[in-house]
């Protein structure tokens, strides 16, 4: 593309042709032809509008919506030429349609402009990856369902401060890990209503002089509303923000799952394995298989925690209207759809393909005093003041501590010694499985209630 080219899109005001770093400096084709299909979506229903408005004729209008066909068809082929002079992607389109159709191809722009052209592309394009990471979502959120329902009555412990609290069910743990992505999901669809709001129409700033229908190409393009103000609409980008802000935050709770995969897969844990395909091995220690999916994922973090503070610093201060600034938002929203995609994809890959070592758990959850809550319950209910109990309990502890036994390895005569509230029914719920069964309310980790939370999020998913 020569100088005389580009300086045709600009160039009546301009004496000399832009300097040649400047023009690579100022470019944006290298990133934003990646919203082609959205750039010429927007142009064909501009392009309908105006002919039903009376701005286009009814051949001028079909010449342009052909001639953006084939440009599609051209950039999905490999043939289309991209241009740094032309700046951006929507210019060189614009410029194409001229080639081919001629002047008529230079009318497509009337009663718009880049500003609205490009707040319009970003929101088309952000619908559209929302969509895709909602079905990622979802995915991952049934695969989670259905190791829960498996794993309803596996038994591990739970932990606080990372020390064996009280027994859990893993399929309970599982779907804590559920409620995180659930609140994600959410703040994806309440998104996307802010997303999915039409800046075409504002033009540059100011609105235009063109008998525009704003609400028929609206309606074109599948958008709730329009935006209400043409200054407003070319400039903000918050709906941009809120999506790394929410991507943030999905990957800061896949980074929390994450972390318990990599615990969980080392040999002092030995929870789980992961099937060799998520996992790589040492170039030097032959005995390696190393978690890298979820340590990647939790890597991630970082990445998308850092294009949230490029958009909240970007948006910063900026005096209304449009700002050349704004060209900035794009590769951090783009980078931020592609790694939380990547994520979700992999995860939702990896989760069903989780093996629980059940064994391993279980015996987890009994060496270390999991059920002494339990005990102290146990007392309460035969009328002993909680916190004495607390202290009965604490003393049981110190005994099985040195004498290396598990309250439920005790005998009566022992248990006694602490308490002579303490009877033959002391086992039952000394049990995992009377522990965990006793927790039996919404919420709770008995395994029915994890059935039952199982149904319910089904229903949700639904
Ligand atoms: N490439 C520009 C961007 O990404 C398009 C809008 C340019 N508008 C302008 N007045 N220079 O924001």
């Amino acid at each position: 593309m020569s100088d005389n080219q580009q300086n045709q899109l600009w160039g009546g005001r301009f004496s000399e042709s832009t300097d040649a770093f400047v023009q690579a400096f100022t470019a944006s084709v290298g990133f934003d032809r990646r919203m082609y299909r959205q750039d010429i979506q927007g142009s064909q229903a501009h392009a309908t509008m105006l002919a039903e408005a009376g701005v286009l004729t009814g051949e001028e209008r079909d010449a342009i919506i052909q001639g953006l066909d084939e440009i599609r068809a051209e950039i999905e082929a490999g043939e289309f030429e991209w241009s740094v002079a032309l700046e951006d992607v929507h210019m060189n389109i614009e410029a194409r349609l001229t080639d081919k159709i001629g002047i008529t191809g230079k009318k497509l722009h009337t009663g718009r402009s880049r500003n609205d052209q490009v707040a319009t592309d970003i929101r088309l394009w952000l619908r559209d990856e929302i969509d895709l990471i909602d079905g990622e979502m979802e995915r991952l959120m049934t695969g989670l369902l259905d190791q829960a329902e498996r794993e309803a009555a596996t038994i591990m412990p739970g932990f606080t401060h990372l020390q064996t609290a009280q027994p859990v069910t893993f399929g309970h743990h599982l779907l804590a890990w559920f409620e995180m992505l659930k609140r994600d999901r959410e703040r994806l669809a309440d998104c996307r209503k802010r997303v999915n709001r039409m800046p075409l129409g504002a033009a540059a700033l100011a609105g235009t002089t063109y008998p525009i229908i704003r609400e028929r190409t609206r309606g074109l393009l599948g958008f709730d509303e329009v935006c209400e103000n043409s200054l407003d609409a070319v400039s903000d980008r918050d709906f941009a923000i809120e999506f790394c802000a929410l991507a943030a935050l999905c990957v800061t709770h896949l980074s929390r799952i994450s972390e318990e995969l990599v615990l969980w897969t080392s040999a002092q844990f030995n929870f789980i394995d992961l099937p060799d395909r998520f996992c790589t091995g040492s170039s030097i220690m032959p005995q390696k298989k190393n978690p890298d999916v979820p340590e990647l994922v939790r890597g991630k973090t970082g990445r998308l925690n850092g294009h949230l503070i490029a958009l909240l610093t970007l948006m910063k201060s900026q005096p209304l209207a449009y700002n050349k600034d704004n060209q900035e938002d794009k590769e951090p929203l783009f980078d931020a759809v592609d790694t939380l995609a990547g994520c979700l994809r992999a995860f939702a890959d990896m989760i069903p393909a989780i093996e629980p070592n059940r064994e391993v758990m279980r015996e987890a959850a009994r060496r270390g005093f999991a059920t002494a809550t339990d005990l102290a319950d146990y007392l309460v209910r035969k009328g002993v003041a909680f916190r004495d109990a607390h202290e009965i309990v604490g003393k049981a502890v110190a005994l099985g501590l040195e004498k290396k036994k598990d309250l439920s390895d005790m005998s009566l005569a022992e248990l006694r010694q602490f308490s002579y509230q303490i009877d033959d029914d002391v086992f039952e719920v000394l049990t995992l499985e009377g522990s965990v069964s006793a927790r039996d309310h919404i919420g709770g980790t008995a395994p029915d209630q994890v059935r039952a939370a199982v149904k319910r999020g089904r229903d949700a998913l639904r």
